[in-house]
């Protein structure tokens, strides 16, 4: 049966519980270094302050992912052929899904995946407007939990799933694997992955990125607290602290910390639990985002049982993306 057509479907997201928000941010402020989940960035404050990022100066990741897909997409389209169902992990990526569905032959579905869910429908509201006829069955769920994906009522070709923007430089190393051996998965063995990682590079350019002269990014940064006394009730003061972005040469990958201006104390919305205590100048990482050489990208993606097909950078060298295969059974 054909779904709803404003409806998400296979739904599969449990509602939010506090309490047990609350313990993870309790266990991650306490822990050494002192850590707070990413994912807390992306209340609606959040996404938007994320899209005003990707449209900086310095941030140059959106814009070569941008070139590289509008000079490879017809081939990605050559290589994976007629019919696909496109899947993309993660709220539409607007100009980019643009650019590759414009050049796919006549897919035969677009199945956009993801949890923030007024945000999910609309976007798939836009992609109707913009390609009539094409079957849109976005799907309102946790990706890292999801099994299966809809099929659409036209014959199919191939899966693509697409997931750009070098998110998956935000999972340590070993998540990233399992999240792709997830997708793989979920899409079926044999199928493709388009994914977008950015490359690294020399530390002014890396850390310009993190560090934009507006603040764009430090607001961004300093949002988790606003969304955290939001959720949960707690008393986060985002005056006590400042944000800052290094590169770890070492461990390839950029670490955005939040540091304690001052000695505090934070309560976390529940009146009978203990309150922590940050000392001043003491950091608490928010967010690592992992850049790759090609070597060490491509190990990466075997160890998910992903093999890969091309990948192509944009002309300055800065980003890679990557056309993959999953192992066939
Ligand atoms: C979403 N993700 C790929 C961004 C990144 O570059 O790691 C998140 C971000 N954090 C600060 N600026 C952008």
């Amino acid at each position: 049966m054909a779904p709803d057509r404003d409806e998400a479907v296979n739904a599969v997201l449990e509602p939010p519980c506090p309490e047990q928000i609350r313990r993870e941010i309790r266990e991650g402020l306490t822990d050494s270094p002192r850590r707070l989940p990413a994912r807390f960035f992306y209340d609606a404050r959040g996404a938007r302050l994320f899209e005003e990022i990707t449209r900086l100066d310095e941030y140059y990741l959106t814009d070569a992912e941008v070139e590289i897909l509008g000079r490879r997409a017809a081939r990605v389209a050559e290589l994976v052929g007629r019919g696909v169902r496109m899947v993309e992990y993660g709220s539409g990526s607007g100009e980019k899904t643009w650019i590759v569905l414009g050049e796919l032959e006549a897919p035969s579905a677009y199945v956009p995946v993801d949890v923030a869910r007024e945000q999910l429908l609309s976007f798939a509201r836009r992609v109707r407007e913009r390609f009539p006829g094409l079957e849109v069955l976005p799907v309102a769920a946790d990706y890292t939990r999801l099994d299966e994906l809809p099929w659409p009522e036209a014959e199919s070709g191939a899966t693509l799933a697409f997931f750009p923007g070098s998110t998956v430089g935000n999972l340590e190393p070993p998540e990233a694997v399992a999240f792709l051996s997830r997708i793989a998965d979920q899409t079926g063995r044999g199928e493709y992955l388009l994914i977008g990682a950015d490359l690294v590079k020399n530390r002014r350019t890396l850390e310009r990125a993190y560090n934009d002269a507006r603040g764009v990014t430090a607001e961004f940064n300093l949002n988790i607290l606003h969304h955290l006394n939001r959720l949960l009730g707690a008393d986060f003061d985002p005056e006590g602290f400042r944000h800052r972005a290094i590169w770890n040469d070492e461990r390839s990958r950029i670490e955005m910390h939040l540091v304690s201006l001052r000695d505090q104390v934070v309560a976390l919305g529940d009146p009978d639990a203990e309150e922590v205590e940050i000392s001043r100048g003491e950091v608490v990482v928010t967010e690592h985002s992992y850049k790759y050489e090609i070597d060490s990208f491509h190990e990466l993606v075997r160890r998910a049982g992903y093999r890969p097909v091309e990948y192509w950078t944009d002309t300055d060298d800065r980003f890679s993306v990557h056309l993959l295969q999953s192992a066939s059974p």
